[in-house]
């Protein structure tokens, strides 16, 4: 009776206790994800260095659909979403030879589905409140959990100490390989893309210009779709349309000179592009054929992995190929917890991957409060973790955020491998069937249908309620 009293006194004590510890975060790779964390990290009053592999930002690849869950993480991270990208007004699906089969009306929904946004504009939204924490040129070599810290030792020779590490450097993440050894690799999907971004000067006054234009007014969302593959055309900037084509693996199996486009040099990928397209009487996509410059791709290739993050050349097509990470055990391990890709590399078919990232920094950083690490508000108590309890409520904590993340995760992952094959049906049957779905499905189905996934869906709110629930549930029963 009496020890059980006193335990919860106790607990009541540490639980309401105003006294919040400032934590030294360490967060690896200065993606979206990376920028992120050291954000809501400095939000909650923690300091933070963020390492970057590479000697400089790139600001490559396309473009990312930020839904209304990232616009919500992102406003809530302090980062204003005020003109960035462009908020889409409707989806429309053609068929091989241009017809319009489905059109969806995005303007009705309120508040809006979110934005169109190019990847360097978002990223250099995130930098800019974070340049004076990044170094880069660092490439993890060896990180040591010690009881009461966390060290990074870095290819350079140099050396990090913090209290937690947080692993953002994406899909093959190095930190994910050094914590858990034992974890499965990113596994190739059948599926490979080709895209870029059409930059047009106002001096460009050529039809394909004129009509491309027409596109980012019309801020329409298209999908070009035949057996196998699919063209997408975005735009995301009033000047910009992102351009992603994708293709099924048996297709390039049986098409591909080398059986595999990412085999092949930039200028056999332009041959099998246009190859697929020939047929389309389509003027958009002949517009957008039309100004990629093909052989500006050559330079981006010779980095790999994330290679079409690489080019900064005006209108170049990268390659990428579609990876899935199988699911982790845990996202944490000691001082160290891993966040956006290196946790969860999501196929890029609901693209939810810089969304669920930006998701990540905010809800780690709650949870590590709700454990008594860092506060929004100003006033922070500089104390070492040591002093504390820390170690294992930190550890804690983190194993919570993993706790609590992962199903979501999980559950977005397997709805990702649904799409894949919802949209790169192969063969003629396969292609009547979905064209039949489309032009008798309501726009529930065929677009909006998982409320929870697009739209409707609050990752946020839904971790909250989780670890309210959680918490209520660790008090002792009196
Ligand atoms: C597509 O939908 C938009 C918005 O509802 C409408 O303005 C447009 O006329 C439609 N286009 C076609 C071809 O149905
Ligand atoms: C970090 O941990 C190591 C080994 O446990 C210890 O020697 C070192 O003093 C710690 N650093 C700080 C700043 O507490």
């Amino acid at each position: 009776m009496l020890p059980s009293l006193v335990l919860g006194l106790l607990w009541t004590a540490i639980c309401t206790a105003e006294e919040h510890t400032r934590l030294r975060v360490l967060v690896v790779g200065g993606g979206i994800g990376g920028l992120a964390a050291g954000k809501a990290a400095k939000n909650h009053g923690h300091s933070v260095q963020i390492f970057e592999s590479r000697q400089r930002h790139r600001y490559g690849g396309v473009n990312y659909y930020l839904w209304r869950n990232g616009l919500n993480a992102l406003k809530e991270l302090g980062i204003s979403t005020g003109g960035l990208g462009l908020a889409l007004s409707q989806v429309r699906f053609f068929d091989a030879d241009g017809k319009l089969i489905r059109n969806i009306s995005l303007d009705a929904s309120e508040p809006p589905w979110g934005v169109d946004v190019p990847r360097r504009a978002l990223l250099s939204r995130l930098q800019r409140p974070m340049r004076r924490h990044i170094h880069f040129g660092k490439e993890v070599a060896h990180i040591e959990c010690r009881p009461m810290n966390v060290s990074v030792t870095f290819a350079d020779g140099t050396t990090a100490e913090g209290d937690v590490l947080i692993g953002a450097d994406g899909c093959s993440s190095t930190v994910r390989r050094l914590i858990f050894p034992e974890a499965p690799q990113p596994q190739e999907a059948p599926a490979t893309s080709i895209g870029g971004l059409i930059e047009l000067s106002p001096l460009h006054r050529s039809p394909p210009a004129r009509l491309l234009r027409e596109c980012c007014r019309g801020r329409a969302f298209d999908y070009y779709l035949r057996a196998g593959v699919s063209m997408l055309l975005i735009p995301c900037a009033p000047h910009t349309v992102g351009w992603v084509f994708c293709v099924h693996e048996a297709l390039e199996r049986r098409k591909c000179p080398h059986g595999a486009l990412a085999k092949c040099t930039p200028m056999e990928w332009k041959t099998f592009v246009e190859g697929q397209f020939r047929g389309f009487s389509v003027p958009m996509v002949s517009a957008v054929l039309s100004y990629i410059k093909w052989g500006a791709a050559e330079a981006s290739l010779k980095e790999a992995g994330d290679a079409h993050l690489a080019t900064t050349v005006s209108n170049a097509p990268v390659l990428w190929r579609w990876y899935d990470l199988p699911e982790l055990p845990s996202y944490s391990s000691d001082g160290a917890v891993l966040i956006g890709d290196a946790a969860h590399c999501l196929l890029p078919t609901l693209g939810l991957g810089a969304n669920s990232a930006i998701e990540d920094a905010v809800l780690l950083f709650e949870t590590l409060r709700h454990h008594g690490f860092g506060d929004k508000a100003a006033g922070v108590t500089h104390r070492p973790v040591s002093l504390l309890p820390g170690s294992a409520r930190l550890r804690e904590g983190l194993s919570a955020y993993s706790e609590l993340r992962r199903p979501r995760m999980a559950t977005m992952r397997l709805m990702g491998r649904k799409e894949l094959n919802k949209i790169y049906v192969n063969g003629p049957l396969g292609n009547l069937l979905r064209w039949a779905l489309l032009r008798c499905a309501s726009d529930e189905a065929v677009f909006t249908g998982n409320a929870q996934l697009y739209g409707g869906y609050d990752g946020l709110k839904q971790f909250r309620q989780r670890l309210t629930h959680r918490k209520e549930n660790m008090r002792p029963v009196e």
